[in-house]
C-alpha cells in the first residue's frame, strides 16, 4: 500500500497522472457498467470512476479501500466538490478494511439524534462538516500559541490535582489513595497558579487549559472544558485588552478570514444591563430596553408605582400573531426570573390595546407611543419588579424575538468589551454578597474608598470580551495589595481561619514582591463553536457529555469495583 496524495491534492494540473488513493467509501452509484464511488479521506471526497472489465470486490459504505488509477477530467463537473472538475479513472481497487453496517448516515445531513451521535462519535466525527470545526478548533490553538510567542509568553503547564478551593461553581473532586480521606480537586481554573506564576517572574504567561466545573450543563457550557488562559504583570487594562484584541483578530483572520476591525468598543456593564437587559449583550439587533419609571411615577396601578425598576422593550409587527397562548408564555418566561408577570399591550391602528389598559391613563399613553415610536401591528411588553430580575428578564425576551423574527444577518460577528463590573453582588436567594467574577479581582482606585462603606457600591477592572451575544472570554486586573486582598475575603465572609485554610499560600506569596498583574481567558470551546456557526459546543469537543453529564460512548460515569473504593478507603452507606 504505497499512497501517492490526499484526496483533495489532486487536480486539473494532475490529468494522466497515475495515483494510489486511500479513504473510506461514502458512496456508491452502480449505473450498471459503470460504478461511480465517492472516496473520502482527511481531505475530502473525490470521485472514483470503475468502467467495465475491471475487477470489483464487494464494496459498501464505510469500507476502507485502496484505489490505483488515473486522474482524467470529468466531463460533469460538479461545483460542489474541491475536486470536481476531476476523478480517478480507476484500474485496481482493494478493500482493506470492511466495516460493519454504520449505525448513522455518514454525511453533512445526518437525522440520527445527539445520543447515536455522541455514542458513535468515531463515526459522527467522520462526516466532514464536523471535520470542519476540529480545524477550526486546531487553527485557533494554532495562532494562539504564534501569537502569544510573538508577544514574549511563555506557555506553563499547571497542576490538574490540586487543593479544594470556592471559586463559583462546584468542584470535581480525586481522592487520594495515599492519603484517605483527603480529596484533590480538578481545578476550575488556573486562577491561582497563573498569579502565582506572576509573583514568580514570569511577567506573561498562557497555557491551553484544561477546566472543570460540576455545574448545570446548558447548549454553551460542559463540565469538561477548554480555556485561552493568560496573565500578564505591568500593563494597564487598556494595554492588555489591545493586546488582546490583536489576538482575537488573528484568530478570526486564520479560522474563517474576517477581518474584525480594531479597537473593539467598550460598553459599561450598567449600559448593558440597562439597554440590553444582559452582561453579554447581542447588539447585532434594534431591540432596547427602555426606562419607565418616570412615565408610569404616578401610576394608577401600585405594583408599578412601588416597583424598583419598569422597563419595556417593542417588537415590532408581531400584535396580530401575540395570541392569548404566546401572551400565556411570555408570562411564564416572567416567572422564571421570579417576577408574577408581565404586561404585554398591542398597537392596533392607531391606539394602544390591552386588559392593562384601565390602568394606563391617556397621558400615559401618548407618552408610550412617543418613547417607543410605536405603529400598527407593534406590541410592547413591560416588565416591573426588582431591576435584577426585570432586565434580565426582558434581555432574555429581546433575545428570543431577535432569533424568532430572523433580525440577526447570518454570518455576521459583532464583538465588543464589556466593563466595568461591579465588584460585589448580592445573591438574588440569600442576599449574601458575592464577588462578580472572583475575590481576587482588583477594585477601582477611585473605588477602594468604597471597601469600608457599601462595598456593592465599588467597580471593578474586570472585562468580558461579548462576541454575538455569547461571553467569548473574561478576566480582571488583580489586587496586588496584601490588606486590600485581606478586605476583600472579609467582605465575602471568610474568617481568618478559612481565609488561611483555603488561600494562605496565596495571600502569603502576595507578600514577596508581587507586581501588578491581571488577566484573562478565553473560551476556547466557544470561541470554536462562533467561529464553526453552531449554538451547540458539543459540536467541537471530541468526546463531550450530554445535557445529563453522561458521556454516551464510554457511559462515564460508571460505578467502580468495590477493590477500587477499598483502595481509596472510600465506603458507601449503600452502595448503588
Ligand atoms: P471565567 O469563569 O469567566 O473566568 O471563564 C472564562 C471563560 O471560559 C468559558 N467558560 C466555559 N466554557 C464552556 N463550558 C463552561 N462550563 C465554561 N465556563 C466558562 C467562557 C468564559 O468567558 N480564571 C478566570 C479568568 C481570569 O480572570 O483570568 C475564569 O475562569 O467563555
Amino acid at each position: 500500500m504505497e499512497r501517492t496524495c490526499r484526496n483533495t491534492d489532486l487536480g486539473v494540473k494532475d490529468i494522466n497522472r497515475e495515483v494510489t488513493i486511500l479513504g473510506w467509501v461514502s458512496k456508491r452509484r452502480n449505473l450498471g457498467a459503470i460504478l461511480f464511488i465517492d472516496l473520502r479521506d482527511r481531505s475530502g471526497i473525490i470521485q472514483v470512476v470503475v468502467n467495465e472489465g475491471v475487477e470489483i470486490p464487494d464494496i459498501r459504505n464505510e469500507y476502507v479501500i485502496e484505489v490505483k488509477g488515473i486522474v482524467e477530467r470529468r466531463s460533469n463537473p460538479n461545483k460542489q466538490l474541491k475536486t470536481g472538475e476531476i476523478e480517478v479513472n480507476a484500474s485496481k481497487i482493494t478493500v482493506i478494511n470492511k466495516a460493519k453496517t454504520t449505525p448513522m448516515i455518514i454525511a453533512d445531513e445526518t437525522d440520527a439524534l445527539e445520543d447515536t451521535r455522541l455514542k458513535y462519535r468515531y463515526l459522527d466525527l467522520r462526516r466532514p462538516m464536523m471535520q470542519r470545526y476540529f480545524d477550526i478548533r486546531d487553527q485557533i490553538k494554532i495562532t494562539t500559541h504564534k501569537y502569544l510567542h510573538e508577544h514574549q509568553f511563555i506557555e506553563i503547564e499547571t497542576p490538574m490535582l490540586c487543593a479544594s478551593s470556592p471559586e463559583g461553581a462546584k468542584e470535581y473532586l480525586v481522592p487520594s489513595r495515599l492519603h484517605q480521606g483527603c480529596f484533590y480537586a480538578l481545578p476550575q481554573s488556573p486562577q491561582m497558579y497563573k498569579q502565582l506564576l506572576m509573583v514568580a517572574g514570569f511577567e506573561r504567561y498562557y497555557q491551553i487549559a484544561r477546566c472543570f466545573r460540576d455545574e448545570d450543563l446548558r447548549a454553551d457550557r460542559q463540565p469538561d472544558f477548554t480555556q485561552i488562559d493568560i496573565e500578564t504583570s505591568f500593563l494597564t487594562q487598556d494595554e492588555f485588552l489591545t493586546m488582546m484584541e490583536g489576538l482575537i483578530h488573528d484568530i478570526f483572520k486564520n479560522t474563517i478570514g474576517y477581518e474584525v476591525k480594531l479597537p473593539l468598543r467598550q460598553m459599561p456593564y450598567k449600559e448593558a444591563m440597562d439597554k440590553y437587559g444582559s452582561d453579554k449583550p447581542d447588539t447585532r439587533f434594534d431591540i432596547h430596553l427602555h426606562d419607565l419609571k418616570e412615565l408610569f411615577y404616578n401610576s394608577s396601578f401600585e405594583g408599578y408605582r412601588t416597583a424598583e425598576a419598569i422597563k419595556g422593550i417593542k417588537v415590532e409587527g408581531v400584535a396580530n400573531v401575540t395570541s392569548r397562548k404566546v401572551i400565556d408564555s411570555l408570562t411564564l418566561e416572567a416567572k422564571k426570573f421570579s417576577l408574577g408577570g408581565l404586561t404585554v399591550l398591542k398597537m392596533e391602528g392607531e391606539a394602544l390595546t390591552g386588559s392593562f389598559m384601565k390602568f394606563v391613563s391617556e397621558e400615559e399613553t401618548a407618552a408610550l407611543i412617543k418613547e417607543f415610536d410605536l405603529h400598527d401591528n407593534d406590541i410592547l411588553i413591560i416588565a416591573a419588579g426588582p431591576y435584577n430580575r426585570v432586565t434580565p428578564l426582558l434581555g432574555a425576551l429581546r433575545n428570543k424575538y431577535g432569533k424568532e423574527l430572523g433580525l440577526i444577518k447570518p454570518n455576521t460577528y459583532d464583538l465588543l468589551w464589556v466593563v466595568d463590573f461591579p465588584m460585589f453582588e448580592r445573591d438574588v436567594e440569600n442576599g449574601q454578597i458575592v464577588a462578580t467574577h472572583h475575590p481576587f479581582t482588583r477594585p477601582k482606585d477611585e473605588d477602594l474608598k468604597y471597601l469600608d462603606t457599601d462595598p456593592t457600591k465599588c467597580i471593578s477592572y474586570a472585562y468580558d470580551i461579548v462576541i454575538n451575544g455569547y461571553e467569548a472570554g473574561g478576566g480582571t486586573l488583580r489586587i496586588y495589595d496584601q490588606d486590600v486582598q485581606k478586605k476583600i475575603f472579609e467582605i465575602l465572609g471568610l474568617s481568618d481561619d478559612e481565609i488561611k485554610e483555603k488561600f494562605g499560600y496565596f495571600v502569603d506569596a502576595l507578600q514577596y514582591g508581587t507586581p501588578p498583574h491581571g488577566g484573562m481567558a478565553f473560551g476556547l470551546d466557544r470561541l470554536a463553536m462562533i467561529l464553526g456557526g453552531t449554538d451547540n459546543i458539543r459540536d467541537v469537543i471530541a468526546f463531550p457529555k450530554n445535557l445529563a453529564g453522561v458521556e454516551p460512548m464510554s457511559g462515564a460515569p460508571t460505578s467502580v469495583t468495590k477493590e477500587q473504593l477499598d483502595d481509596l478507603g472510600i465506603k458507601f452507606d449503600e452502595q448503588k
